[in-house]
């Protein structure tokens, strides 16, 4: 726990706590959430990051993609979890078309963090020119690799990334990049567990998956998807936490030790 020795206050995790649980081969456990109450539960569980996924646009908002999410709601939604947390790090999603250019992007990374609170932004895929401006300006940037929900209508469906040699190493060169270009961490989502085993290991920044397998640094999962309570069918990737649990507190206590046990994801949720 990081304590203010004089006042005693709480102070949440910082992105040098979460390199340093990485160098010393502790597993990082992430959720996504999007409301107070959610974010309360999860800090208190123990849980070390909440990400303000713009998922929020099939989860809450009722989407079929998270294309409609718009920067006005996700400050909304990242002051709302925000509000509620003690100890869990922070991460915000620029949402689609609000980091088109590198002013653009520190434009809204600026209302997230000021307005929203968070404590670093996640953008998708290898927009090296706009990490290198948010980075030189002092916003942390969260990179995102792999499948890319805002490039949906270029990908055609949300299937997994990476399988081919060419394609693996294209993954791997932008996670090498994302990372010179001044990244502080990286999320790679739905590519082999092989691949996710190897960029996890070059890179020295954190890698969080999402049906990457489990030598990542971390592991996040959409909320709803974990609870078995989204609108659509739950990815292959994902668990039902909540079957084998009373409660919604429990239900997240055990994906916490589970990824803390490097128990999760199994074999099964993996590629
Ligand atoms: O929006 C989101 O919830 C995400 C996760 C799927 C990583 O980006």
């Amino acid at each position: 726990m990081n304590h203010n020795s004089s006042a005693d206050i709480l102070m949440p995790l910082s992105i040098t706590d979460l390199s340093a649980m990485k160098q010393r081969g502790e597993k990082i456990s992430c959720l996504t959430a999007y409301d107070a109450s959610f974010s309360a539960l999860i800090d208190k569980v123990g849980v070390d990051m909440i990400l303000v996924g713009d998922s929020l646009g099939m989860v809450i908002q009722g989407h079929d993609s998270t294309l409609p999410v718009s920067i006005k709601d996700m400050v909304y939604h990242t002051r709302c979890v925000s509000n509620a947390r003690q100890r869990a790090f922070i991460i915000a999603d620029l949402p689609f078309m609000s980091y088109s250019t590198p002013v653009m992007a520190a434009k809204n990374a600026a209302r997230l963090m000021q307005l929203g609170n968070a404590q670093m932004v996640k953008l998708e895929g290898p927009r090296f020119d706009c990490v290198r401006f948010l980075v030189d300006h002092g916003i942390p940037v969260c990179g995102h690799l792999g499948l890319l929900p805002q490039s949906i209508n270029q990908l055609g469906s949300y299937a997994i990334q990476g399988k081919e040699q060419v394609a693996a190493e294209k993954i791997m060169a932008d996670a090498l990049e994302l990372q010179k270009a001044g990244a502080g961490m990286l999320v790679l989502e739905c590519v082999p567990a092989s691949l996710a085993k190897i960029i996890s290991t070059q890179l020295s920044i954190p890698v969080i998956g999402i049906g990457a397998g489990v030598e990542c640094d971390g592991q996040v999962l959409v909320l709803y998807d974990m609870l078995n309570i989204g609108t659509s069918k739950r990815p292959r990737f994902s668990k039902n936490f909540l079957s084998e649990a009373t409660n919604i507190e429990e239900a997240i206590k055990a994906y916490h030790h589970a990824v803390k046990q490097f128990q999760f994801p199994a074999t099964e949720h993996s590629f």
